[in-house]
């Protein structure tokens, strides 16, 4: 009875065995990875099945093939709409902000309201990024590229997620930004939100994760301790070339 707890709060998202499918290419060829209330990093080269495996958690990209639970509930055939509302925030490769809407629109539109005290409001998330307070009327697409992330971070941030997957919230920032990504997800790890984070900068991962997987050709190939996996020169240079 004590170790239940313990072993739910390991398994919040359990994938075992996914296959997905793009067109006729076999790109998840057997994917099984779990994420707890933690930080759990998924690294791997370019064309490795990174997003693809975010994008079929969230039901974009459906998986022909495999289980996907959340919470103890298979969740895979779900509308993506129904993923999120599960709890289930995705920040996308990118960002993918739109040029039409205003800071403010990013927030309000996505905003799914529920009863707790700490709930993410637009409001809620003016005040956790002051920067984008101050840019609330600008077009999304107007601001820097780290303000950018933040207002996408936002944007997941008002359904109410108690997971973020999010897809190399890092690429294209300068290393103060960085800095930024790593101290706002410190803050929502404490605020115990889950994190399932791809990365290619090692820094960044380093930083946040707990537990890491590899991901080679849709296969995961290898699962450790970040510690374990980052010490280790071979196999850094083996999975990542660096
Ligand atoms: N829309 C698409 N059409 C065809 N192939 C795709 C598409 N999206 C991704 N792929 C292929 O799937 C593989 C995995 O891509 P992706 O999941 O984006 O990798 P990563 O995020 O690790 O860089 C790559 O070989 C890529 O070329
Ligand atoms: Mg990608």
């Amino acid at each position: 009875m004590t170790d239940q707890p313990l072993v739910k709060s390991k398994r919040l998202l359990k994938i075992e065995d996914l296959h997905t499918y793009i067109g006729d290419s076999h790109i998840l060829q057997g994917c099984t990875l779990d994420v707890g209330t933690e930080c759990v990093a998924l690294l791997g080269r370019n064309g490795m099945g990174k997003t693809t495996l975010l994008r079929s958690i969230m039901g974009l990209t459906p998986p022909r093939s495999g289980t996907i639970e959340w919470k103890q509930e298979a969740i895979s055939g779900n509308s993506p709409n129904k993923i999120a509302n599960a709890g289930i925030g995705y920040v996308p490769q990118g960002r993918r902000l739109f040029p039409s809407l205003s800071v403010e629109e990013h927030l309000t539109l996505p905003h799914r309201k529920i009863d707790a005290p700490a709930a993410w409001t637009p409001e809620r998330v003016f005040e956790f990024f002051p920067e984008l307070a101050a840019r609330r009327k600008l077009s999304g697409t107007r601001l820097s590229g780290g303000e950018q992330q933040m207002l996408a971070i936002g944007r997941a941030l008002v359904t109410n997620p108690e997971i973020l997957l999010l897809d190399e919230p890092s690429e294209g920032l300068s290393p103060v930004a960085n800095d930024r990504v790593i101290e706002i997800c410190q803050e929502l790890l404490k605020a115990n939100i889950s994190i399932l984070l791809v990365e290619q900068n090692i820094h960044v991962a380093e930083a946040l994760a707990e537990r890491i997987y590899i991901i080679l050709g849709g296969r995961i190939v290898h699962e450790s301790e970040a510690h374990e996996f980052l010490e280790d020169t071979n196999l850094r240079q083996k999975y990542l070339g660096i």
